[in-house]
């Protein structure tokens, strides 16, 4: 098996998270879907607010823990859809928010944290992310690797 791309971030300003996001599009390149896996606290929302602020989105990015789904858009008007699925109870309740048109849709970005109980309804072309964060605080992304 080949060793997964792993992207160092360096710190935890905005600023700094740059040149991780810089080198995770590199990675990404036109994905729509892309799962962060992790437990609490690595850094998921952290990322995906560095990430947002690079594509230009200028709404705040904040965990959508109790709505499930946020709503924002790149300076281009495209569309990225950010996913919390902590509170989820069950796949019916992702099913009735009408997840699938969202994952399917080749409009929009769609980030995703929580995944697990949703796998089943995410297309095939999804990338897996897995977030860390070693004792000394400093976090990385594996590419294509869950947890
Ligand atoms: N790259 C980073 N470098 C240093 N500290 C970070 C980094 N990312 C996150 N943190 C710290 O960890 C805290 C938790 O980060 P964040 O909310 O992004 O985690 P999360 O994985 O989304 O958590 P949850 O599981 O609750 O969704 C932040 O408040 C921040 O202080
Ligand atoms: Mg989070």
């Amino acid at each position: 098996m080949e060793t997964p791309d792993v992207i160092t971030l360096c710190s935890d300003t905005e600023e700094d998270l740059q040149a991780g996001v810089e080198a995770f599009l590199q990675q990404v390149g036109r994905l729509r879907c892309i799962c962060f896996w992790g437990g609490l606290g690595v850094g998921k929302t952290t990322f995906i607010r560095a990430l947002c602020k690079h594509l230009g989105v200028t709404d705040v990015v904040t965990s959508p823990t109790f709505s499930l789904i946020n709503e924002y858009h790149c300076h281009d008007g495209a569309p990225i859809y950010h996913f919390d699925f902590y509170r989820l109870t069950s796949l019916r309740e992702a099913m009735d928010i009408g997840v699938e048109e969202y994952f399917f849709s080749n409009t929009g970005l769609c980030l995703i944290e929580w995944p697990a109980l949703i796998e089943s309804l995410l297309p095939p072309e999804t990338l897996d992310i897995a977030v860390r964060v070693a004792p000394d605080g400093v976090r990385t992304l594996a590419i294509g690797v869950r947890e």
